[in-house]
């Protein structure tokens, strides 16, 4: 979708990033700009930073950066032209008509109220004659009715085509009822027929409140039907960047999030007062829900089942949440096989037993290796040693290691002194690796000079060095465009760079700003790369650099273009012969 350039410079004039920035991060002034703790990742230090004369921000930890449409973008999950359109009500101006794009949000628009009618009726069939069975089988589960109103649990009932017909008498049109997912349509005779039938049924309703899906859960087990049921990915429900009652949670005063693997688990902990718990939406952990969940906290404590499933998808989770800026506690369940069942059986002071005893990934990790190994026996006993030292020598703090380094050496019933000297070891080892590893970096530069993201490839290093150079020094003044009339945008070897540089060059031509905030149809990870650039390369060059930079990007080009013809006629050549040969 393309807005008018003008009227995206307007929009970006007139919503400079500090303040857009500030609603969100509380920012401190250090000389030109300013410092907060970055939404994007947990931390405790301002590595977050937002310069207002370039209009952009960056952050120096998790190197997430761009203009104000972008942060906009990435800070509430939007697309650019919700982004757009959002910062657009913030100054109150009017967003210029797009057809696609309004019929689009008007569709959105139409599904989420549609969700909201739905989940109305579910709750009302709750009550009704017909839910007799459903809110006996709530209430029987230990949901007090408070519970099911401030979940909104309801209950669809045991009919083909109720929900079709309630949608429909409040105007709902059967494409709509189709797009929602809570309708399918036969393949025999074209019907409608509803999704869910006879369930009890969570809604799934998102950070800003609308309702996006559902959840239904059959009331006796049978083996035939799923126990759970959800809504399928819709244009309004993406199981992997929502959680379940994160709308509830982002609320809690408790300062961390618990994740919980069922609905029933967030809820009864919630019920019981651990208001801070969430739960993953039938599938595992994603990248994008720890992104959501470190938007709200920097702490999580992971409750997955007692089962072997449960702990495999703990020991995956932990890197994910970790990767996010997450510090992670794990709960080990025990008594119980879910956190449900536990607070129902023992209570929440219980419970608060439990979660206090939830030991830190260090912790965890080393109970996981301590329960693969036999001790009685001397191998095994070795290579528990082995591992343990391994995982602990990986730890910063010397007073870490001495910990955990003797609690293992008393599991094991080795001497502090033996179980050091493995540590070392285990540290050294990992010295040498690492070593080897930037010996071979050192000897292929050009690895190490590939964009951090892993969606962003350099073919000709050597070019797109320049190409980046000339990017930042644009980017600081805009004037130099002038001295680059020579250069165009296809003599760039990096896709990306090229297409920055044509958009700036264009609007330079045209007499418009030039800056990393009017930039469109980037990625978040494009965004964050270009401004990473203009972070990196801080300093004016002189003209002489910059001039030498588009020679060599110059030359650059000519050179592959050369040798693609050279390749051409080679191939040419080639065939001439094979013909000649008859082949
Ligand atoms: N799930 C699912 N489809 C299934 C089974 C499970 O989507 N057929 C998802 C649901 O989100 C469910 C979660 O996995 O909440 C955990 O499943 P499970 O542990 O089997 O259910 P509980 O949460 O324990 O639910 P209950 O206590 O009602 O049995
Ligand atoms: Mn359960």
């Amino acid at each position: 979708m393309a807005f008018p350039p003008a009227f995206i410079d307007e929009l970006v004039a007139r919503n400079p990033i500090e303040d857009v920035v500030g609603q969100y991060v509380n920012l401190k002034r250090s000389g030109g700009n300013l410092f907060g703790l970055c939404p994007f990742h947990g931390e405790k230090t301002a590595s977050f930073s937002v310069a207002p004369d370039k209009g952009i921000y960056y952050c120096f930890g998790c190197h997430k950066g761009g203009g104000v449409i972008n942060f906009q973008m990435e800070v509430e999950g939007l697309s650019y032209p919700d982004a757009v359109r959002a910062l657009a009500k913030r100054c109150g101006m009017t967003v210029p008509e797009d057809e696609q794009y309004q019929s689009r949000y008007r569709q959105q628009e139409r599904l989420w109220a549609l969700h909201k009618e739905a989940a109305r009726f579910f709750h009302s069939q709750l009550y009704a004659p017909v839910g007799q069975a459903a809110l006996n089988y709530a209430l029987g589960r230990g949901m007090p009715k408070s519970t099911l109103t401030t979940f909104g649990i309801g209950y669809a009932p045991d009919s083909w085509d109720s929900m079709v017909k309630a949608m429909r008498a409040k105007g709902y049109t059967d494409q709509e009822l189709i797009d929602s997912g809570l309708v399918t349509k036969s393949q025999k005779n074209g019907n409608l027929f509803d999704r869910f039938r006879d369930r009890l049924m969570f809604p799934i309703i998102d950070v800003r409140g609308n309702v996006i899906g559902f959840g239904g859960r059959i009331m006796k087990n049978d083996k035939d039907a799923a126990k759970y049921l959800n809504s399928p990915e819709t244009m309004i429900f993406n199981k992997r960047k929502n959680l379940f009652a994160l709308n509830l949670a982002k609320k809690s005063k408790l300062g961390y999030l618990i994740l919980v693997e069922g609905y029933m688990d967030a809820i009864a902990l919630h019920q019981y007062g651990f208001d801070c718990a969430v739960a993953s939406l039938g599938t595992a952990l994603t990248e994008d829900g720890a992104t959501l969940l470190s938007k709200y906290t920097d702490q999580v404590v992971l409750i997955y089942d007692g089962d072997t499933a449960g702990q495999n998808a703990t020991k995956r989770a932990i890197p994910i949440l970790e990767k996010a800026g997450l510090q992670v506690k794990v709960l080990q369940m025990r008594d119980a096989k879910d956190p449900d069942e536990f607070l129902k059986k023992f209570g929440a002071d219980k419970f608060k037993v439990l979660l206090e005893e939830s030991s830190n990934r260090v912790e965890y990790q080393l109970n996981a290796i301590r329960k693969k190994y036999d001790l009685r026996e001397d191998d095994q006993k070795v290579k528990f040693l082995h591992e343990c030292a391994d995982l602990i020598s990986t730890l910063g703090s010397p007073v870490q290691r001495e910990v955990y380094g003797g609690r293992v050496a008393e599991a094991a019933k080795i001497s502090m002194d033996a179980m050091k000297l493995e540590i070392s070891r285990a540290w050294k080892r990992r010295q040498y690796q690492q070593k080897k590893k930037q010996e071979a970096i050192d000897l292929a530069p050009a690895k190490a000079l590939q964009p951090k993201s892993r969606t962003i490839r350099y073919d000709n290093v050597k070019s797109a060095m320049a190409e980046e150079c000339v990017i930042a020094q644009i980017l600081r003044q805009p004037a130099l465009l002038d001295q680059t009339k020579n250069l165009q945008a296809e003599a760039f070897s990096s896709e990306l760079l090229g297409r920055v540089y044509g958009q700036l060059k264009n609007r330079h031509d045209q007499g418009m700003d030039v800056s990393v905030a009017v930039l469109s149809d980037l990625s978040g990870e494009e965004m964050s790369h270009i401004t990473a650039i203009t972070q990196r390369q801080q300093e004016t060059v002189s003209e002489k650099a910059l001039s030498d930079c588009v020679r060599t990007i110059l030359a650059e080009h000519q050179a592959s273009s050369v040798s693609s013809e050279d390749d051409l006629l080679a191939l040419q050549n080639k065939l001439r012969e094979r013909k000649g040969l008859g082949v």
